[in-house]
């Protein structure tokens, strides 16, 4: 069951307008949450992520956090599986093809959800592949566009050569994956790249920060550069649907050893310890309570 402008339905039952400006211009925002134990994983930080999006394409957010908490919890009530994956997306809604804002025109709002699966575990016993590109999307990347076509040019790139993720390289420097967030690892020093424009803003990147704060696991913030990634001990890739993941391979040579290494092991455990305190009801806040 979906919901769409204020109505349930089978997904088989949902149609936009072809003029949806989403449809017309990719004129609009997406969320992605986690649901572990029917419970939204994070949800105050994905809503502020999903207003911080609406604000950068300016369109109104149509409903309070507290009536988006109601229709999630009634879209995840409505779906079979403890672990499910909400999709939540918003466009500024239906009128004639003109670039400029409509207006008085209502948002289009649509949420469904899918079943979420843990990552395969023989890939996170062996690693996974990934390839690099350089970045070339737009600089508002922090920004949850729905408009994602270099994202999925990008993506492609890597399932071409039956890779996992294509990791993107800015003037030199690391961004992210096509949809996941990347951290390095290099003596035993954890090292992401700081939050900007050119990057999502990943709830789980967070959650992995705090967890490496709050166990004294040494980590650094700052620009990567690709020479520090070809030379890397470790690559981690985390997003909401994939958890924390090992690459393993980059452009077809090892990482490190080619096997998962050390940070992977201790922050994946941390993760799932911290997800299961988390399902068990304690308030989701930060990792270091
Ligand atoms: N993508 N960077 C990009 C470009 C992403 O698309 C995603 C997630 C992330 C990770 O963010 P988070 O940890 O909040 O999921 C980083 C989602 C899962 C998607 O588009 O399906």
């Amino acid at each position: 069951m979906i919901y769409l402008n204020g109505k349930f339905m089978p997904i088989e039952e949902a149609y936009i307008p072809v003029l949806d400006r989403g449809f017309i211009f990719g004129d609009g925002v997406y969320e992605v949450i986690p649901v572990y134990s029917r419970k939204p994983f994070r949800l105050t930080n994905h809503l502020n992520r999903l207003q911080h999006s609406l604000d950068g394409i300016r369109l109104r957010n149509p409903l309070s956090n507290e009536e988006w908490q109601n229709l999630l919890e009634q879209v995840i009530a409505k779906n079979e599986g403890e672990d499910q994956y909400l999709y939540l997306h918003i466009t500024r809604g239906v009128a004639k093809r003109d670039h400029a804002f409509p207006a008085n025109v209502p948002p289009t709002v649509f949420i469904m959800s899918n079943p979420l699966l843990p990552p395969p575990a023989e890939l996170l016993v062996s690693g996974a592949a990934a390839i690099t590109s350089s970045d070339n999307r737009w600089i508002r990347c922090d920004v949850k566009a729905i408009s994602l076509l270099p994202n999925v040019l990008l993506r492609q790139l890597a399932v071409d050569v039956h890779a996992l993720e294509t990791i993107l390289i800015r003037d030199g420097f690391l961004t992210e994956g096509a949809a996941s967030n990347i951290f390095v690892v290099k003596d035993n020093v954890l090292l992401a790249p700081p939050k900007s424009h050119l990057m999502l803003p990943g709830i789980t990147y967070d959650v992995v920060l705090e967890l490496a704060a709050a166990n004294r696991i040494p980590h650094e913030i700052r620009e990567i550069s690709e020479a520090e990634i070809r030379t890397a001990d470790e690559i981690l890739l985390t997003s909401s649907t994939k958890e924390i993941m090992p690459i393993t391979s980059l452009d077809n040579k090892p990482v490190g050893n080619g096997k998962p290494g050390a940070m992977f092991t201790q922050l994946h455990a941390l993760y799932q310890q911290y997800k299961a305190t988390d399902m068990r009801g304690h308030p989701s806040g930060t990792a270091s309570r």
